[in-house]
């Protein structure tokens, strides 16, 4: 949909037609999910999110339901961006149907560690897959002429202390695998970037003049909007002159009269306001239409059934048990099987327009199946829980136990990976009286397997959409060759580099996060990156690469047989490993893929491109990308530790010198990688951490969690603990959210998201008094507005 000449802006008309007052407003949001329409200038509508629409009015859960389609996370499974592409053409059909103009999505932040607590609304450890799947996304999205926001720049990977975190990152893992998604999905030129709430090396993301005017404008040459998250901005002033066009949501009631001073005592210039608001106005122009036309439902839920095919995993399948067959005894067991977890909780949550649990989907495949709790949270109960159903099992051909963790939600980490104690005993129990087991995974991620080699099967089903469980059932019997293949290493414990709740986190291991990390450990993990079955048997007879037309870029050509009767899809991966020994780098990185039909008993090709960055590194002296001169690997496999064929190549590259490195990133890699070490990676001395403020020193950065030790910071803190009561049990994820928002979030954010539930006036009183100025304090407390 492209718009006619007569309905486009004239930009340079529109910006001079506005008063100084008028533009200072403009750059902060209205109300929690609009832009600030001065004059004509009509509103620009924002929405999550990253697997469904998310249409609210307010701050919470969407109130017009959408097709709820697999997590991000999950998507990435499907190795596939000509599906992301339809998905985001999908979610585009529903926001041009509501009205919404800019779609808060994708992310495109690293999963550092499987801990972190969004990593079910980012695609993967890899940056490549991560980039390329993130590109097909807003490319489908914008097709239907909304635009996309991608999200959250940069280097937010968890959730503890969000708000004041700190990441320190070196400048090559930076550039190689940081910033590399974004990269790589501005090629599909999105309308928007969103800044991360975190610092980046001590500086706040959203006035981080590096990533926001250095990297993204001069480097990347990117002209659309920068946004700041939703309440990320720390000083409004600040933040544009680092080069953050628009806050959101709405905080003028914050920031409003120290923005007007700081224009008027030139801090900040008429230019600086103009240049952000050209590009605001150029959005407004590009995006903006009225509620329009409307979407087919039931193509979307099938689309969504599509996806769900492509993104579930079968993780094992020992000697074929998989598929079942209709005429077996069958005992489910597992609430989830009843009822489990299709998406996240917090900004991406859509209220979903269709539910179907996997019981729901066996019967509407008419299988028939024996169902049984199986086990209980509650210790008590588990007990009766157990014994009947171990009781249940006996003479079945195989039981299916639906097992898996709480749903994620936004602000909380994962504290563990291991499954409820209640569920690994149901599943040893079992496997101990000699029951064929078959394990059904619901998760956001990873989950540590201490039975895996005593269970038949396992299917990797994680929070896989509304039509999720229907590609469960039909990967389980048969109708639906498996497909998916990891975007994430299950390893198998959780000994890796990691620092969490932590002010300023050391990304210590640099570049070698997920698979590259257990490569350079020379550790086996539970199940590998790029891992998934089907059930035929593919072979890859040869790999042949040859030179491309431009230098540094080559073609790998795989010929794969199908060797079984059944149609299969393979997703054929390429890594580039750097033998020249000249830097640092990785053992391997994944340098392109294929996902490829190959029907029965046939033989295919496909040719994978390569291109110059598989080669390259992030040279920290000439902060420019090189590649090494020297002999590579390119090597052809099926997950990251089954390398079917290998390549050697000599790439004529432009790097003929040798950078020596700390002697503890040698490989093999050790854990123990200490701050004098990564400080010599990372190039000097480290940002100080954060230090909690005293009382004198509170303003309206602190959060609740900073005075909690004043009277009203006792008071208040124990108001929000009695509050979280009522939201959620103590001990639940939603529990644990509330806290952390309420505690954690610095109170001006708070003003803003909060979508009117704390004034700026209340705000201000709160922190007066902290500060020991009672009357002050009750004053502001007392004022209106
Ligand atoms: C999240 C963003 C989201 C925004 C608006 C924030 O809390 O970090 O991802 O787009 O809220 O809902």
């Amino acid at each position: 949909m492209s718009k006619m000449d007569a309905e486009r802006l004239d930009i340079k008309k529109t910006l001079s037609s506005l008063t100084v007052e008028e533009k200072l407003r403009m750059l902060t949001g209205d109300g929690m999910w609009h832009t600030f329409g001065a004059g004509e200038l009509p509103r620009v509508r924002m929405s999550d999110g990253p697997n469904g629409l998310r249409m609210t009015d307010g701050n919470g859960a969407s109130a017009v339901p959408s097709t709820c389609f697999p997590t991000q996370s999950m998507l990435a499974n499907s190795w596939d961006s000509a599906l992301l592409y339809d998905v985001g053409a999908a979610i585009g059909e529903e926001a041009t149907a509501l009205g919404v103009n800019l779609l808060l999505a994708p992310g495109l932040n690293i999963k550092r560690t499987p801990f972190g607590g969004r990593n079910f609304e980012y695609y993967s450890e890899d940056p490549f897959l991560s980039g390329t799947l993130g590109k097909a996304f807003v490319s489908g999205v914008q097709s239907t002429g909304v635009g996309t926001c991608i999200k959250h720049f940069a280097a937010n990977n968890c959730e503890s202390y969000r708000m004041y975190s700190d990441s320190v990152v070196d400048e090559r893992a930076l550039r190689e695998l940081y910033l590399r998604p974004f990269e790589l999905a501005l090629g599909a030129e999105p309308a928007a970037v969103m800044c991360a709430y975190n610092k980046l090396n001590g500086t706040y993301c959203s006035e981080n003049e590096y990533l926001l005017k250095t990297i993204l404008r001069d480097e990347w040459n990117y002209s659309g909007v920068t946004l700041s998250d939703w309440g990320a901005v720390r000083d409004r002033a600040r933040s544009l002159k680092a080069g953050l066009d628009l806050e959101m949501p709405y905080s003028y009631e914050v920031f409003g009269e120290k923005l007007r001073a700081a224009f008027n005592k030139g801090e900040i210039t008429e230019k600086d306001v103009d240049d952000a608001l050209r590009r605001i106005i150029e959005l407004v122009d590009n995006v903006y239409l009225e509620p329009y036309g409307d979407y087919d439902a039931d193509s979307h839920d099938r689309l969504c059934y599509n996806a769900a095919v492509n993104s579930a995993v079968l993780l094992k399948n020992e000697n074929g048990f998989l598929p079942l067959t209709k005429n077996m005894k069958v005992v489910v067991f597992g609430e989830l099987a009843v009822s489990a977890p299709v998406q996240g909780g917090g900004s991406s949550h859509v209220t979903a327009l269709k539910t179907l649990s996997a019981l729901d989907a066996f019967n509407l495949r008419s299988v028939e199946v024996k169902y049984c709790r199986g086990y209980s949270s509650d210790p008590k109960e588990n007990v009766a829980a157990y014994e009947e159903a171990l009781n249940a099992a006996v003479s079945a051909d195989a039981v299916i136990v639906f097992a898996g963790v709480v749903a994620p939600t936004e602000g909380v980490d994962r504290h563990t990976l291991s499954l409820p104690p209640e569920q690994e005993n149901l599943i040893n129990g079992l496997t101990n009286a000699g029951h064929r087991v078959v394990v059904v995974l619901s998760s956001a991620g990873p989950v540590l397997m201490p039975w895996i080699n005593r269970v038949r099967s396992a299917l990797y089903s994680g929070l896989n959409g509304q039509a999720g469980a229907l590609a469960a059932v039909d990967i389980l019997y048969g109708r639906i060759n498996p497909r998916g293949r990891l975007a994430e290493t299950f390893p198998i414990d959780t000994d890796f580099v990691d620092e969490k709740n932590s002010s300023r986190i050391l990304y210590r291991e640099s570049l070698f996060v997920g698979y590259k990390y257990y490569d350079a450990i020379e550790r086996r993990t539970l199940f590998p990156f790029g891992h998934g079955l089907s059930f035929s048997d593919i072979s890859y007879d040869s790999l042949s690469v040859k030179r491309g037309d431009d230098p540094l870029t080559y073609e790998a050509t795989v010929t794969l047989t199908n060797n079984s009767v059944r149609d299969a899809y393979e997703t054929v991966q390429i890594y580039v490993s750097d033998r020249t020994g000249r830097v640092l780098r990785p053992r391997k990185q994944l340098a392109g893929y294929f996902k490829t039909f190959v029907e029965g008993m046939t033989t295919t090709q496909v040719t994978i491109r390569l291109d110059r960055r598989a080669f390259e590194f992030w040279d920290n002296d000439l902060h420019a990308f090189r590649a090494c001169d020297g002999e590579y690997k390119i090597i052809a496999a099926s997950s990251a530790e089954d390398i079917k064929k290998e390549v050697s190549v000599k790439v004529d590259g432009d790097y003929r010198d040798h950078t020596d490195y700390p002697a503890v990133y040698k490989m093999p890699l050790h854990g123990n990688i200490s701050d004098d070490d990564f400080k010599s990676l990372y190039g000097g001395d480290f940002p100080r951490p954060r230090k909690s403020p005293v009382k004198g020193e509170f303003t309206l950065d602190c959060c609740l969690d900073d005075i909690k030790k004043t009277l009203i910071g006792k008071i208040m803190v124990s108001a929000i603990k009695k509050r979280a009561k009522s939201v959620a049990p103590k001990g639940s994820i939603d529990h644990e959210a509330f806290l952390s928002f309420s505690l954690y979030t610095p109170l001006a954010s708070v003003v803003g998201t909060s979508d009117g539930e704390m004034r700026a006036n209340t705000a201000r009183g709160i922190i007066e008094i902290a500060n020991g100025k009672l009357f002050k304090g009750i004053r502001l407390l007392l004022k209106k507005k």
